[in-house]
């Protein structure tokens, strides 16, 4: 947790906005809370009467790092790299392949249904579209109260009390216990999705793109009241996004994700400051940062060529190098193993950014790097440009003004939104995803 987040926190429990037996919990701030060794998640690829495996598609492929107490980790990388199937992982609703997750120093890798009962109170999910993630049939009350039926734990007071309280907590009125989700707006229902991650006061919870479906100035506030829990409830926080704007503003610590793979591991600011992956270069000027001295800087606007490689046969050596303009032969055959190369700062080149080369003797270019990105001018970036500097504004403004964000009123919505089934529950339940990569199936956890 950075000094400014530990002071703001310090400020809060003064102020005492949240009843003190929810506030904070007892593992000092810093110390590891989550830690993954070598994670992978392969989704088997069945074909024929026989459904035999002929293939994978390697969603997640070996992942490193560490969650420490009080931070948020940001996770970002373009659609389809594995974040979800990261946040799943870790909150163990998927079964993985390969590697350890470890809990409060806890293997939990392989626990069945009962041994990860008690660590469900611990480690909850927010999930990216709040308009599926919620049961229709079901009231607000009974959604956000579901925790506590499930875990079978009586708060004091009653359910109903505890998830009025909960309700105001994330700025809701607690007056709306009986009412429907489509009766809310689309900000309104994610502070319900939050509400009910609340419920069992978590140490860590996993957001999965919590504010993507959201408008731009919606997304501020919902930003902002992620902030303000962390701070008042002492939360760890794993946010997972795909573009660099949305994390900038929440994160202590970033990941860089790209085809299943961690490329860059850094402190907020270094990363900004400083970004040594190729990659992360490549998608800091996708989204250009409302900074007047950067926004001179022409010639690290850099536009990516050719799509992202299929994850069912990723590229050899490193997975970047069919899209990288520093790639050369080494990059095709060597994959470059993630190394702290400054302090704090973990990244998976040959030839990094900002850092002298590790593989200096490699000069020549492969022929596709040539191609592999171009400059872009000005103009084409505009658009996204207003936007990043909107919700940074939004964020900013929001910030400052410290209001209770969003209206307790629910929107007037006539007819139930569509929604597939929910994900209310707290046990684990496999996704499902087609992404055209043939017929593809898994087995159940365990
Ligand atoms: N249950 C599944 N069966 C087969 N393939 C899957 C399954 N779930 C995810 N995948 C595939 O794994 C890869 C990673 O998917 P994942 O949803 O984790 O990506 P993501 O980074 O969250 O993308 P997005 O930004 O679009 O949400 C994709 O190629 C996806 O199609
Ligand atoms: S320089 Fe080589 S190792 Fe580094 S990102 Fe590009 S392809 Fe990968
Ligand atoms: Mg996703």
């Amino acid at each position: 947790m950075s000094d400014e987040k530990a002071q703001k926190a310090q400020n809060a429990e003064t102020t005492g906005t949240i009843p003190a037996q929810s506030r904070g919990h007892d593992r000092p701030h810093g110390e590891v809370l989550l830690k993954v060794t070598g994670l992978q998640k392969h989704f088997p690829i069945r074909k024929g009467l026989l459904k035999r495996q002929v293939g994978a598609v390697h969603a997640v492929d070996g992942l490193d790092f560490e969650v420490r107490s009080g931070e948020t980790l940001g996770v970002v990388g373009e659609s389809g790299c594995g974040k979800s199937t990261m946040g799943r992982l870790i909150t163990r609703l998927l079964e993985p392949t390969g590697g350890t997750v470890e809990f409060e120093g806890k293997d939990i890798t392989h626990l069945g249904v009962s041994g990860m009962r008690p660590l469900r109170r611990d480690v909850q999910m927010i999930f990216q579209d709040p308009y599926s993630s919620l049961n229709p049939r079901h009231t607000i009350g009974t959604i956000v109260g579901a925790p506590f039926k499930l875990q079978g734990v009586q708060p004091e007071g009653g359910v109903k009390k505890e998830v009025q309280r909960l309700l105001s907590v994330v700025g809701l009125n607690p007056e709306h216990y009986n009412r429907y989700p489509h009766e809310f707006s689309g900000g309104q229902r994610q502070r319900i999705g939050i509400a009910r991650a609340l419920a069992l006061n978590p140490k860590l919870v996993v957001a999965d793109e919590p504010v993507s479906a959201l408008d731009v100035s919606i997304q501020a506030q919902v930003v902002n009241l992620l902030d303000d829990l962390q701070e008042e409830l002492g939360l760890t926080y794993v946010i997972i996004a795909h573009d660099l704007s949305v994390v900038r503003h929440v994160s202590d610590r970033i990941a860089v994700m790209y085809l299943g793979k961690i490329v860059e591991l850094a402190d907020r600011d270094s990363l900004y400051k400083a970004p040594m992956h190729p990659y992360t270069k490549a998608l800091m000027s996708a989204v250009p940062i409302p900074d007047p001295k950067r926004r001179g800087a022409k010639s690290e606007r850099i536009l990516l060529k050719g799509d992202v490689p299929s994850p069912i046969s990723p590229p050899s050596g490193c997975r970047f190098h069919t899209r990288c303009w520093k790639a050369t032969e080494i990059c095709k055959t060597v994959e470059p193993p993630l190394a702290e190369l400054k302090p704090g700062q973990q990244v998976a080149c040959h030839h990094p950014e900002n850092f002298e080369d590790q593989a200096p003797q490699e000069t020549v270019l492969l022929s596709a790097a040539k191609e592999a990105a171009e400059l872009v001018p000005e103009a084409v970036l505009e658009e996204s440009a207003e936007t990043s500097a909107a919700v940074a504004a939004e964020v900013a403004e929001s910030a400052e003004t410290a209001e209770p964000a969003e209206v307790a009123e629910p929107a007037e919505v006539a007819e139930p939104a569509e929604v597939a089934e929910p994900a209310e529950t707290a046990e684990p339940a496999e996704v499902a995803k087609a992404d055209g990569a043939g017929e593809t199936q898994e087995s159940t956890d365990k």
